[in-house]
C-alpha cells in the first residue's frame, strides 16, 4: 500500500503537489471546496502529465492519474493519510480549520505541512496542539518544474519535523532548502519582493520601461524570465497579497503603487488575460514579445541590487545559508547562477554603487538600510 498525502486545495499550487506527489508514488487525495475546482485541477494535471510523457519523463499517464482521488470531503481527503499539505487561499482562519481538523483526524501523520507563501508558520501552529508538528514546506510556480522547495522551521517545528520534511522534499525530486527562522517571505519571496519593486519604482520614476527592464534582466543576466512578466505569469493579485502581508509582519520596505492599483483594477496578468502584457485570453498563456535589442541602454544591476542586499540580510541574521540562498535563486527562480554568486562575480563595490544609485533616484530609505549590510 502506497503512503497516503492529503492536498488541501487544489489551486495552481495544490494541483501541482499533487501531480507530483502521484509522479513520485504517493497516493494523493486532493480536496477543494467544489467539484468544479477538482475537476478544472485534474484537467490542468493531464494536460502537464501529456508534456512529461511527451519527454519521456513518465510512460502511463493513467498510472499516474489512478493514485490522484479528488474530494470535497476534508475528513475524507484527511483519514489514514501520513502527511498532509495545505494550499489553500492566505487566509488565516481558514487555514486553522484544516489543521485543527487534520491534528483531530491524523494525530500520528509525520507532519502538518503548510505551502503558505505569505504567513509566518508560527502563526499558525501556534492555536493548535500538535504545534510540533507543523511546518513550512514551500513550492514554486510551477511546482511540476521548480526544483526548489523551502523548508521553513516555525517557532514550534521540532528538528524530527523538519528533518522528515527535508527527506519529503527530497522524495519528491525537490532540493530542500532550509529556511532557520520565521521571517516573512521566508528566502525567494524576501528576494523577489525586492526586484519586483526596484523594478516597478524604477518605472514609475521614467528611468526606464518594462520592456527595457524585462529584456536586459533575460539577455543580460540570462534570468528565465523579466521581472513583470514574471508577475503576470505567477499573478499580480499573488504578488500584491504576499508582499502586503510581509510588510504588516515588519518586512522594511515602502511597496510600489503600481501593484497596488493593478491588483485593484483586477489586472492580474496571464489568469484574467492582462498585467504589464496583455494575453489572447483569460488564462491564456502566450509568451509576451520582449526583445533583445530592447534593454540594451538599461543597467539592470539597478534593480538587481536590493536583491543582493537582501541575500545579505538574510545572511548576516542567519536565516538561510549562502550556499541554500544561491540553490534558492537558481532552482526557485531559474537564475543561471545563485545570487550571491552573481553579486561577487560583478562585484560587490559595483553592487552597493547601484544599490546607491537606485536609492537617490527612488528617495526609498530602504535601500540605504540594506547598504549597511555589505560592510
Ligand atoms: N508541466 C509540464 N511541463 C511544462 C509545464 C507544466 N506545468 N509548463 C511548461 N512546461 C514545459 C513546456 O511545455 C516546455 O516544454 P518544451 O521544452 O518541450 O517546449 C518547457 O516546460 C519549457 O516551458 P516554456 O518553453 O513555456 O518556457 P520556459 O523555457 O521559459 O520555462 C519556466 C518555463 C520553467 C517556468 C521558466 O520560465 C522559469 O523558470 N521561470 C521562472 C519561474 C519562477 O520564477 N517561479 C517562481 C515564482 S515565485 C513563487 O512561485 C513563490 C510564490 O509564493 C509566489
Amino acid at each position: 500500500m502506497n503512503e497516503k498525502i492529503s492536498v488541501i486545495g487544489a489551486g495552481t499550487m495544490g494541483h501541482g503537489i499533487a501531480q507530483i506527489s502521484a509522479m513520485s508514488g504517493f497516493e494523493v487525495w486532493i480536496y477543494d471546496i467544489k467539484e468544479e475546482i477538482l475537476f478544472n485541477a485534474i484537467e490542468k494535471i493531464k494536460q502537464s502529465l501529456e508534456k512529461f510523457k511527451a519527454k519521456g519523463v513518465i510512460t502511463d499517464i493513467n498510472e499516474v492519474l489512478s493514485r490522484i482521488n479528488k474530494t470535497t470531503s476534508l475528513e475524507d481527503a484527511l483519514k489514514n493519510s501520513n502527511y498532509m499539505i495545505e494550499a489553500v487561499p492566505e487566509i488565516l482562519d481558514l487555514k486553522l480549520q484544516i489543521f485543527k481538523k487534520a491534528e483531530s483526524i491524523i494525530p500520528d501523520a509525520e507532519f502538518f505541512g503548510t505551502n503558505t507563501s505569505s504567513l509566518p508558520i508560527s502563526e499558525i501552529s501556534r492555536q493548535l496542539t500538535l504545534k510540533q508538528k507543523v511546518v513550512g514546506i514551500h513550492f514554486f510556480n510551477p511546482p511540476q518544474l521548480m526544483k526548489l522547495v523551502e523548508i521553513i522551521k516555525g517557532n514550534y517545528t521540532s528538528e524530527e519535523t523538519l528533518n522528515k520534511a527535508v527527506g519529503f522534499g527530497k522524495r519528491l525530486n525537490k532540493v530542500p532548502v532550509i529556511v532557520k527562522k520565521d521571517v516573512p517571505g521566508f528566502i525567494v519571496n524576501r528576494l523577489l519582493a525586492r526586484l519586483m519593486n526596484a523594478s516597478c519604482q524604477i518605472v514609475e520614476n521614467n528611468v526606464a520601461n518594462i520592456i527595457q527592464i524585462d529584456s536586459a534582466l533575460k539577455y543580460k543576466l540570462g534570468f528565465p524570465m523579466g521581472v513583470f512578466e514574471l508577475a503576470d505569469y505567477s499573478g499580480i493579485d499573488v504578488f500584491y497579497l504576499v508582499f502586503r502581508a510581509m510588510k504588516e509582519r515588519g518586512f522594511i520596505g515602502d511597496f510600489c503603487k503600481t501593484f497596488e492599483k493593478m491588483y485593484e483594477e483586477g489586472k492580474f496578468g496571464v489568469k484574467t488575460g492582462e498585467g504589464f502584457y496583455k494575453y489572447p485570453g483569460k488564462g491564456v498563456y502566450k509568451k509576451p514579445d520582449i526583445p533583445s535589442e530592447a534593454g540594451s541602454k538599461f543597467d539592470p544591476w539597478l534593480v538587481v541590487s536590493p536583491e543582493v542586499g537582501e541575500a545579505l540580510w538574510l545572511i548576516k541574521n542567519d536565516i538561510a545559508s549562502e550556499s541554500d540562498i544561491n540553490t534558492a535563486s537558481m532552482l526557485g527562480l531559474g537564475y543561471p547562477k545563485g545570487i550571491v554568486q552573481m553579486g561577487k562575480e560583478f562585484g560587490l563595490t559595483n553592487v552597493k554603487d547601484r544599490l546607491k544609485k537606485l536609492a537617490d533616484i527612488t528617495g526609498k530609505e530602504e535601500y540605504d538600510y540594506l547598504l549597511q549590510y555589505f560592510d
